[in-house]
């Protein structure tokens, strides 16, 4: 039988994690600084995205927002601009929100980890790497590549999502930044560590020749790589709740009617195609200016979440040639009006991925309502379709206004003024 594992030497092994770093680290721009707010966008925008494509990203966002008060002067709109495309858009309000708070102590972030947690949005991860990285405090931190790591070489049993997982998981990480010699510097252990777990300790096929904690890895040693880091059981999708809601598409020309979800909450700030749990909610969102009169449903888009499973059912729909848009008559948005389909579909807006599928399918070429009429009660063309079916090609020859709105312009329809409002 195997001897139990020796605990690894905490220095020796802090030491090799910073050596194998500093020799593979890749230049990414924002290791060129210790400003900690470039620190902290890079850090919030990494959490759930990977470094190719956070990097445009993060350039764009500095220019435009270089500091925390261009950030906190910034309306949530222009953020959730500048984050379109990324996703989890609960990052960039909450960021939003701590630069507005930080702004208002007068722009500086706190100089150590414990003051940076205080701020709106600052967790103990994201405390850790700032104060680590722009400030060289021996502040640890756990994400869930770092997770895997200490699990793995530790031979942490626990689930790493538990409470006693994650508190033996934060001791760990606090033992070997509390061992690391002292000419070594407490970013390089940290961003060591997330990159030995994007790159090598990787959960499946871990590349174990060439890990520098190979040798004082448990579960190499053993051959329990597979088996570790013990994950919750994840729930199956038909166990999730399901958020039905049925949503109206209101197009005219090359624009669509959005309505903004209120800032906090389930796609908080982000527009969308008004929507409800029923078709009189929908109908209601649009507010007392707008009323609109329902076509046929076109399909249902489905999204899974963590915690729940997003269904909605896409129903084309009209409004009065001269509907004035007031306020949105559903609490649940803070505002209505007309955007560029385009500017949803390519990013310059803050829309929801989900918002971004329904909208690309609705202009899809292929689809059966794409060179129809304008999306129409009356529209023959108007069809079910569900997600799951396989696709339409576009069988119609008809040749009045697309739902495209640029290619109907170009053939000169005047049927789409019938919808016109403003
Ligand atoms: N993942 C998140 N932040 C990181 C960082 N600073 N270095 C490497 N990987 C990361």
């Amino acid at each position: 039988m195997t001897p139990p594992a020796a605990a690894p030497a905490p220095g020796a092994l802090a030491a090799a994690i910073v050596a194998h770093y500093r020799r593979v680290r890749r230049e990414l721009p924002w290791r060129a600084t210790r400003d900690p707010y470039a620190i902290w966008v890079s850090e919030v925008m990494l959490q759930q995205t990977r470094v190719a494509t956070v990097i445009p990203y993060w350039e764009r966002w500095m220019a435009r927002f270089p500091d925390v008060r261009a950030l906190a002067a910034a309306p949530l709109d222009d953020v959730l601009a500048a984050w379109a495309g990324l996703g989890y858009y609960s990052r960039a309000r909450n960021l939003h929100r701590g630069a507005q708070r930080v702004a208002e102590g007068g722009g500086a972030l706190p100089g150590d980890a414990a003051g940076l947690r205080a701020v709106p949005g600052i967790g103990p991860y994201t405390a850790g790497a700032i104060a680590s990285i722009a400030y060289g405090e021996r502040a640890p931190l756990v994400d869930g590549n770092v997770a895997r790591v200490l699990a793995r070489i530790f031979a942490v049993e626990h689930d790493v999502k538990s409470s006693i997982g994650q508190r033996t998981l934060w001791q760990l990480a606090g033992t070997l930044m509390d061992a690391l010699p002292r000419d070594a510097a407490p970013g390089d252990l940290n961003q060591g560590l997330m990159e030995l777990g994007a790159t090598v300790c990787t959960p499946r096929a871990p590349a174990c020749i060439g890990c520098p904690a190979a040798s004082a890895c448990a579960a190499h040693r053993d051959d329990r790589t597979d088996a570790l880091p013990t994950m919750p059981a994840r729930r199956r999708a038909d166990e999730l709740p399901v958020l039905a809601q049925i949503a109206l598409w209101v197009a005219r020309g090359d624009e669509v009617l959005l309505a903004r979800r209120r800032p906090d909450g389930l796609y908080g700030g982000l527009w969308e195609l008004p929507a409800g749990a029923t078709l009189a909610a929908a109908r209601r969102a649009l507010g007392a200016g707008a009323a609109a009169t329902p076509g046929e449903p076109l399909f249902t888009e489905e999204q899974q979440l963590t915690h729940r499973r997003v269904r909605v059912d896409v129903v084309a729909a009209r409004v009065a040639a001269r509907a004035r848009l007031v306020a949105p008559g559903d609490p649940g948005y803070d505002a209505l009006a007309w955007h560029r389909t385009a500017d949803a579909v390519g990013g310059t807006l803050g829309v929801s991925s989900l918002t971004a599928a329904i909208l690309r399918r609705l202009t899809d070429e292929n689809a059966p309502w794409s060179s129809t009429p304008r999306p129409s009660p009356s529209s023959p063309r108007a069809t079910r379709r569900s997600s799951t079916a396989s696709p339409r090609s576009a069988t119609t020859s008809t040749t009045t206004t697309s739902a495209r709105p640029r290619r109907a312009r170009r053939r000169g329809s005047t049927s789409s003024s019938t919808t016109t409002a403003r």
